[in-house]
């Protein structure tokens, strides 16, 4: 009788594995990017209800109540929260993933520490998943604005971090050794510690790495955390925590390398080396902010023999792309290409822009990397900067400078650079822009979806 439900749930696990291969595929290319979200969502729910199945399975009003207040709050969370909101929601949900591979562990490492590999795995998956809870806090906080962007450096930084480690694991070591318990505790006090002082020092423009990086990391400890699993009572969900957990950390370890390339640094020099936390030094803004209003600006880009367009955060939090969408129409009727030059960490998640621009019903084959764009620009006549800043900052050819070594896109080579933005605000990283005030720069001002809707009336006006 047992084993022949045993077998359905494996194959129902095999089937959970097989859609989660086919949702991330889908997730690849933005038009098939929602249907791709929906086989995931499929495959974890049926790999959750197959398990309540299992005959080795007991507690379970205290899993549904488990189930009820992670469900019902993750279903609320995911409704409320503003598009502009997402990137610090997505790093809290990367964290609870972390959070519960470490606890998890924590009721390995209290009852089934059968042998040395299990022992091994549930305290690497512990370590692991704390440090990524605490570090997406940190995350989350910086992302939300209620903790300072620019970097926390603690005196004496790396001897401290590398001895709240060390004494951490020794204390989770010890537990093993001695058989007890107790000791699990101030291990995991310390661990979530180290996730903590590992991610204070990591300024504004970095995070994209770090986000990326936890999300590795979350599916690294589950997918360890299957493996000690495997040797327990329920070791059949230890293999689809197994395959979930790599698909994770596979896809979350090239995301990471993706964005480390974007921002041109290593991971190790992102985590360790405290990048931006000096103040800038030879920051030199000369001349002065350059005013234009919508129906100059309308003219100059209807008269171009090819406009630009250069999307930031500042067009998510207007939600302007269906204005934008509908400018970069209006200019191809009237025989102005358009292009849209894509930096990959514009925004505040990866692939923010393609999502919104895709949204709107932006062709895909409009949108250009960094690598494709650039060369473009010095035969441009008019590069149009909506609401983005780092990714167009000058700053970051100069040494001393917090962004220095970032490759960004180079608008001021355009004949002549529209920026629109509300007022003076800094970008993500907090550094001066001087490109607003180059000969070649004119400010649009006012919130993007006003501001390029003025544009658009402008050019029906002119039509
Ligand atoms: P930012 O450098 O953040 O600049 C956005 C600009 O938009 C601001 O200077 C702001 O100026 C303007 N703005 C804000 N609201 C606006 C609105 N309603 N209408 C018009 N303009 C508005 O943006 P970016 O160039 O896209 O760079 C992204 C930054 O975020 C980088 O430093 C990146 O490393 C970091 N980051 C990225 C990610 C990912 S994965 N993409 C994740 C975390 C952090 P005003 O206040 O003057 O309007």
């Amino acid at each position: 009788m047992t084993s022949w439900i045993q077998d359905v749930i494996d194959a129902v696990y095999v089937v959970a594995v097989l859609v989660f291969i086919l949702g991330l595929r889908a997730m690849s290319a933005p038009t098939t990017a929602r249907r791709g979200i929906v086989f995931a969502g499929a495959a974890m729910l049926l790999a959750v209800a197959v398990t309540f199945f299992s005959p080795h399975l007991s507690n379970f009003l205290l899993i549904f109540l488990g189930v009820a207040i992670g469900g019902l709050g993750g279903w609320y969370w995911a409704r409320v929260v503003k598009m502009t909101a997402m990137p610090q929601m997505v790093a809290m949900f990367n964290g609870m993933g972390g959070g519960s591979a470490a606890a998890i562990a924590a009721v390995e490492l209290l009852t089934n520490v059968s042998s040395p590999a299990t022992a091994g795995l549930s305290m690497a998956g512990a370590i692991i998943g704390s440090i990524s809870i605490a570090g997406s806090v940190i995350a989350f906080l910086k992302l939300q604005g209620w903790m300072r962007s620019k970097p926390i450096v603690l005196p004496a930084r790396q001897v401290l971090n590398t001895g709240v480690l060390a004494v951490g694991v020794a204390f989770g070591g010890y537990a093993l050794l001695v058989a007890d318990t107790f000791w699990l505790l101030p291990f995991y006090v310390l661990l979530l510690l180290y996730g903590l002082l590992l991610t204070l020092p990591i300024g504004g423009a970095d995070m994209p790495v770090v986000i990326s990086l936890f999300n590795a990391l979350t599916g690294i400890a589950v997918g360890l955390d299957g493996f000690a699993l495997v040797n327990g009572p329920l070791g059949d969900a230890g293999y689809a925590m197994v395959i979930a957990g790599v698909l994770v950390g596979a896809a979350g370890s090239l995301l990471t390398y993706l964005m480390a390339k974007a921002m041109n640094r290593s991971v190790a020099n992102v985590f360790f080396s405290a990048f931006g936390a000096q103040e800038e030094t030879g920051a030199e803004v000369r001349g002065q902010l350059k005013p234009i209003d919508a129906a100059d600006a309308a003219v100059t880009m209807a008269y171009a023999n090819q406009v630009i367009i250069v999307p930031g955060y500042g067009m998510a939090v207007a939600q302007a792309q269906q204005k934008v969408k509908e400018l970069a129409d209006l200019l191809e009727s009237k025989g102005v290409p358009v292009k849209f030059a894509i930096h990959p960490v514009a925004g505040r998640m990866p692939g923010h822009m393609n999502v919104l621009l895709a949204e709107a019903g932006i062709s895909y084959d409009k949108l250009f990397d960094r690598d494709e764009i650039n060369a473009q620009f010095p035969a441009t006549d008019v590069a149009f900067v909506i609401g983005a800043n780092d990714v167009v900052n000058p700053a970051a050819h100069r040494q001393g400078s917090p962004l220095y070594g970032m490759p960004i896109l180079d608008v001021e080579l355009a004949k002549t650079v529209i920026v629109n933005k509300r007022g003076q605000g800094k970008g993500f990283a907090g550094v001066e822009n001087d490109l607003f005030y180059r000969d070649n720069c004119r400010m649009l001002y006012g919130d993007a979806q006003t501001a390029v809707g003025q544009l658009v009336s402008e050019l029906k006006k002119a039509a």
